[in-house]
This record gives C-alpha cells, sequence and structure tokens, in this order.
C-alpha cells in the first residue's frame, strides 16, 4: 500500500517528501479553506514538490462544469488528477477524462456500488471515505475490504485510496483489507512513526555507548 498525504499545507507536504515515501496528495475544498490560500498557487506548489498524482477537486455540480474546471487543472501537469464526486453529473466528467487519458479521483465513495460504477466509468482511483462512515457507526473499513475483492475478483484496474483516515489503526486495517493507498493527514503519518520501545531503545543504545566511552 502506498502513502499519499491529505492536506493543502504545503510545509507539510515539504517534509514528508524528505521521508522517501510519499507517493502522491490529496486535497479538498475543506483543506484548502484550512490552508488560507489561493488553491491554483497551491496546486502548483505542490506540483513541483511532489513526483505523483495530486488531487485537485472540482466545485461545479454539472459535468461541463466539472470538465472545463478539469481541463485547467490538468494543464498544469500530467500528475494533475482530478476529484470529482460521486455522481451521475461526475460519471459523465469521468468518462471525459478517461478518454483523453486525464487522472481521475472520483471522491465521497460510501458504498461498493458507488466504486463499481466509477471504476465502469473509467476512473483511475475511487476514495471510500472510511473515517466518515464509522462516524455514523458504519464499519468503515468493510467497505475497503469490498471494494478490494470486487475489484480483484472483476480485474478492475481502479486503485483504491482508503480516505478519511483518522488514526494509525485505520491504515494498518487498509493495507490488510487490500487498498492500494491510503491517504493520510500529516499528524496520523507523524504518530505512525512513533513506537515508545523505539524511544527507549534510542537512548538505552545512546546510555550503553556513552558509559562504553567512559572506559
Ligand atoms: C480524501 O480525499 C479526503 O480529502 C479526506 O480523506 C476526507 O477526510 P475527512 O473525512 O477527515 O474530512
Amino acid at each position: 500500500m502506498k502513502f499519499f498525504l491529505d492536506t493543502a499545507i504545503v510545509d507539510e507536504i515539504r517534509q514528508v517528501n524528505e521521508w522517501g515515501l510519499l507517493a502522491g496528495v490529496t486535497t479538498n475544498p475543506s483543506l484548502v479553506a484550512k490552508s488560507g490560500r489561493v488553491f491554483e498557487e497551491v496546486l502548483t506548489e505542490i506540483l513541483a514538490i511532489v513526483d505523483g498524482p495530486v488531487s485537485a477537486e472540482v466545485m461545479s455540480r454539472e459535468a461541463q462544469g466539472m470538465i472545463e474546471e478539469g481541463e485547467k487543472f490538468a494543464r498544469l501537469s500530467e500528475n494533475v488528477t482530478i476529484k470529482i464526486p460521486m455522481t451521475i453529473e461526475g460519471l459523465k466528467a469521468v468518462h471525459h477524462f478517461s478518454k483523453k487519458g486525464i487522472k481521475t479521483n472520483v471522491t465521497l465513495i460510501f458504498s461498493a456500488n458507488q466504486a463499481l460504477m466509477a471504476a465502469r466509468a473509467g476512473a483511475t482511483f475511487v476514495s471510500p471515505f472510511v473515517g466518515r462512515l464509522d462516524d455514523i457507526s458504519q464499519e468503515g473499513m468493510q467497505l475497503i475490504e469490498q471494494v478490494a475483492t470486487i475489484f480483484d475478483m472483476h480485474d478492475i484496474p481502479t486503485e483504491i485510496i482508503a480516505a478519511s483516515i483518522r488514526h494509525p489503526m485505520h491504515v494498518t486495517q487498509a493495507a490488510l483489507a487490500g487498498s492500494h493507498i491510503a491517504t493520510l493527514p500529516y499528524k496520523v503519518l507523524e504518530q505512525m512513526v512513533r513506537h515508545p520501545l523505539t524511544d527507549q531503545g534510542i537512548e538505552k543504545f545512546e546510555a550503553d555507548w556513552k558509559n562504553a566511552l567512559k572506559g
């Protein structure tokens, strides 16, 4: 399973990119609003840092508007991935971009049928939202398992991005469920690095080393 960063904060992307594991970035309108910046500027900066797909979400509700917004984003780089909500209009736009070889990420997926439809319309990625299902007392990870099973069974090349990830356990579960990618907030990625026994181990090695040098 690959790691994407789910943020519109350029500094977080720059930092994680240095860790050597960053395979892509997803943004959404709420994350962009939180960054307090103009989206086109942020997107251009992200594309200059990341060597992988960068999702930029369209705001139109109609296919034609989605296509116009998406084509503008797509001119910036071949890494741009047009993020499109799971609606009938969205499916039409996905089909359009698929024919043109432009990557798409169908977002706000909450059922296996939605994922299957998006894939058949030509989506490069689908984003099932795990945490938001958990929030309404449905097992979000079961959706990842279902979609992974269906895509595998029917040889569907669309990649699954486990989205709305809230904590490190979600990440392990998504990997075990067969997700190709998990898109993570910076905080979760940072939490995943840490283990108290790692910290203790480093302290102990250092103390032993210093004692040995004292002779
Ligand atoms: C994914 O592409 C979305 O940007 C994101 O994962 C949504 O997460 P949230 O439910 O924590 O807002």
